[in-house]
């Protein structure tokens, strides 16, 4: 019997020592079917003066096993208290999480430059629908019916007099009915065509339009002005250049280019050798689309420029194709 308890010492340290938690330890030599009450068990067999000498032996087994358990439950607490500690320590030099920092779409970033820009001459912002009628979008803007020049704007039609504006003057016509000069705004907005997208187009695009009338506008107001607006936009270098050209609404009219500032003139692959590059419409506020807005042509004039912020944004980034801007590839995105 003597040597049977020896050897539940031996197997509770070898148990101890392999690193069985102390619960199961404590099942498997102490509990109601362990080992230890097995022998207890067995004292029946043993003669009446053995029985109190053997029961002492068992019950200071069954203390050294305890302690010996009792001690190993305590340094699994340490232990667990140590690596809970250094799992959760926080180093508080550290540095923070990185958080990943968006930025402007660059149609939109475009966009703001003009606004800004134009905010600083003293303009301000106005916008309209872009559900139009046919009479904003053309007719007074001197665009019967049947005019030809509609065809270069064909666009997208809900009803016979209700469409998708195809460009941003109607704004000018929607503020010229609704204040009185001095005008001066700008108004930014998306526009429809029925184009194909392509490169260079695309149905749905993005337009800025200025107006301002007073009285004795002049072409040289808008040449100031765009003049600046070029060297604000495009650098202080930059030269405008006026090319006489045609819209129904302004007359006269031009085409307006800017000096390509890649190049500053002399001819590089961004300007296709020319030096210039065009990026707006502009011209004097025709006297039919000033008196079709209730203002005397002969008391007022005016004059308003419009040009494309893709146009702007693509030539500025030197991004090749359109309709990389609407397909929203972050990995596009994030080079701008
Ligand atoms: N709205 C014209 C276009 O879309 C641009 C323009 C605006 C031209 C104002 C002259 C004056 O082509």
């Amino acid at each position: 019997m003597k040597e049977l308890l020896e050897k539940i010492w031996q197997s509770a340290l070898a148990a101890i020592e392999s690193g069985n938690d102390a619960e199961s330890l404590r099942i498997r030599f102490l509990g109601k079917k362990g080992e230890l009450t097995a022998v207890l068990r067995g004292m029946g067999a043993l003669s009446p003066e053995e029985r109190p000498k053997m029961g002492q032996l068992v019950n200071e087994m069954r203390e050294k096993i305890e302690n010996a358990i009792a001690e190993k439950a305590a340094k699994e607490k340490e232990e667990a208290l140590k690596n809970k500690l250094l799992s959760e320590k926080i180093d508080v030099t550290l540095p923070g999480n990185d958080l990943s920092v968006g930025h402007r779409h660059p149609i939109a970033e475009t966009e703001k430059m003009m606004r800004d820009i134009f905010i600083g001459m003293g303009f301000s912002v106005v916008e309209g629908p872009e559900v139009e009628y046919d009479y904003y979008n053309f007719e007074a803007l001197n665009l019967p019916k049947n005019h030809p020049a509609r065809d270069t704007q064909d666009t997208f039609y809900i009803t016979d007099n209700i469409l998708l504006r195809s460009q941003t003057s109607p704004v000018q016509v929607r503020a010229m009915e609704n204040s009185k000069p001095p005008i001066r705004i700008i108004s930014p907005g998306r526009v429809y065509r029925a184009d194909p997208a392509d490169a260079t187009h695309s149905p749905i695009f993005h337009q800025c339009e200025g107006l301002v009338v007073d009285k004795g506008i002049t072409m040289g107001d808008l040449k100031g002005v765009l003049e600046l607006f070029a060297k604000k936009m495009f650098g202080e270098d930059t030269r405008i250049r006026f090319r006489p050209h045609h819209f129904p609404f302004t007359e006269p009219s031009a085409e307006v280019d800017v000096s390509c500032w890649e190049c500053g003139g002399k001819g590089c692959r961004l300007c296709k050798g020319e030096g210039w590059i065009e990026i707006l419409g502009a011209g004097m506020v025709h006297p039919f689309v000033l008196s079709n807005c209730g203002i005397d042509p002969n008391v007022y004039s005016g004059f308003a420029f419009g040009m494309g912020i893709e146009r702007v944004a693509l030539c500025r980034f030197g991004i090749d194709d359109l309709r990389l801007l609407y397909e929203n590839d972050v990995r596009f995105l994030e080079q701008f």
